[in-house]
């Protein structure tokens, strides 16, 4: 099976990246050489995660790192984006962990013999528990220490690295983690949901300020998740209940960092639900980027209450991913082209879409046709974005191999290599040969 993309389009040029995402937690295992995160703690909690697994040893990519690599080189892949676990590399006296720092250094040295560019998160949502104890996101003092994690580890890291991100999705380490209490730590308020929110921007911003300086010719940004929001009917307020979500969920990380303020919806929140906002934050927030990672996955729908406010509607409609997501190409241009239009955008770089399906590994193959089609049309959305003129600059495919998956545990598989949990065999499935192919003709054309 093949993924076809127009034999002129920009994704074919030279320049575009093509590459593969994971994420520190969710991949690494290796549990006792780190710090207890957030999300340790989180998975032992009774009935938080669905399987009621967890992350000590996911996909034991520590031991095996070396062969992940030449299985990512194998896609030929131009980029592989992964996280840096806080609490690896930090002690809890914030002194440097030496044999946390050698293990990334390790890999970013073999993806650099590989001439794969290294797209490094600085966070992927895995707080070390000892900050968390200190109030973890809701203190203000995490900025600082988040700024000096950015720094020893950028120091530490120097020129081997093509591209920072300070945060991944902040909605969800906010959102998910402090309002819908869904992720880790698991709490539900809105107030603190929004001052988590706050704290994590200020803290993206004293880290670019770092990065800038201490890594100027790297590509240094920030990576936010955006669901167009679509009104479950053409009401008036069933339309203005898409557009608060669309405030709430997604320009509200946004539009402070391009454009330094929050959406005016702040202004309509009670005192009580507000953020405490100090003088300076909005300009530290608003650091210039070099490039705005997105990561897109699907739309969401939504629908006024009586109480003024907004809901989503569950989509029940085929085509549907396995964690009942709809699948939605044309969402992601059009979000692409409606921030096109609203901010002056850096480059912008896909820096994860993907799907999970039901895989199953039969004689030693995995066929995910369904997987296929999502990348194709996906491509395809993005083609059509840069021919109306929005700049993106890159593609990665979420993830590299099937993994935890945060709440739903191992249950849901984004993988484009299967991964045996009883084994750790890795299997490349039916949309990584495609990807592969995708990516060699890239090379070729190139
Ligand atoms: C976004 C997150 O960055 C990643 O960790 C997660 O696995 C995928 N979405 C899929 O839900």
């Amino acid at each position: 099976m093949k993924i076809n993309v127009p034999k002129t389009s920009q994704l074919l040029d030279n320049e575009f990246i093509f590459g593969v995402a994971t994420a520190a937690f969710q991949i690494e295992g290796g549990a006792e050489s780190r710090l207890p995160c957030i999300w340790d703690e989180f998975c032992e909690q009774p009935g938080r995660i669905k399987d009621g697994s967890n992350g000590l040893v996911a996909c034991d990519h520590m031991n095996r790192w070396q062969d992940d690599i030449e299985l990512i080189a194998s896609l030929n892949v131009d980029a592989y984006r992964f996280s840096v676990a806080w609490g690896r590399v930090i002690n809890a006296d914030g002194s440097v962990n030496q044999a946390g720092m050698d293990f990334y250094g390790g890999l970013l040295d073999a993806l650099n013999a590989k001439g794969i560019k290294a797209f490094v998160t600085l966070y992927h949502w895995d707080l070390p528990c000892y900050l968390q104890q200190q109030g973890g996101w809701l203190n203000r003092s995490i900025v600082d220490k988040f700024r000096d994690y950015a720094d020893k580890v950028s120091k530490a890291f120097g020129d081997r690295v093509y591209s920072y991100a300070t945060l991944n999705e902040p909605f969800c380490s906010a959102y998910l983690g402090y309002e819908a209490g869904i992720h880790a730590p698991g709490v539900q308020d809105r107030q603190a949901g929004r001052q988590v929110a706050h704290h994590l921007l200020l803290a993206h911003g004293a880290a670019m300020q770092v990065l800038q300086q201490n890594c100027p010719t790297a590509l240094n940004g920030i990576v936010v998740n955006v669901s167009p929001c679509y009104a479950a009917s053409d009401t008036e307020a069933d339309k203005k209940a898409a557009q608060m979500a669309d405030c709430y969920h997604n320009q509200w990380y946004i539009q402070p960092l391009l454009d330094g303020r929050y959406p005016d919806l702040l202004q309509q929140l009670p005192d009580a639900e507000r953020p405490v906002i100090e003088e300076g934050d909005m300009a530290l927030i608003a650091q210039p980027l070099d490039y705005l990672g997105i990561n897109y996955y699907t739309r969401t729908v939504f629908a006024a209450t009586p109480q003024g406010w907004f809901r989503d509607v569950k989509p029940t409609v085929p085509p549907l991913t396995e964690m009942g997501w709809e699948i939605y190409p044309q969402g992601l241009t059009e979000i692409l082209l409606s921030l096109h239009q609203r901010y002056r955008l850096p480059p912008v770089y896909i820096t994860e879409n993907g799907a999970a399906m039901p895989d199953e590994c039969l004689h030693g193959q995995v066929d995910d046709p369904r997987r296929v089609a999502y990348f194709e049309q996906h491509l395809l959305a993005v083609h059509a974005a840069i021919e109306q003129g929005v700049q993106i600059g890159g593609y990665f495919a979420w993830s590299l191999m099937d993994n935890f998956e945060w709440a739903e545990g191992y249950l849901k598989r984004f993988g484009i290599v299967y991964v045996d949990y009883q084994t750790q065999q890795r299997t490349l499935k039916t949309s990584g040969l495609a990807l592969q192919h995708l990516f060699a003709q890239k090379k070729a054309h190139a």
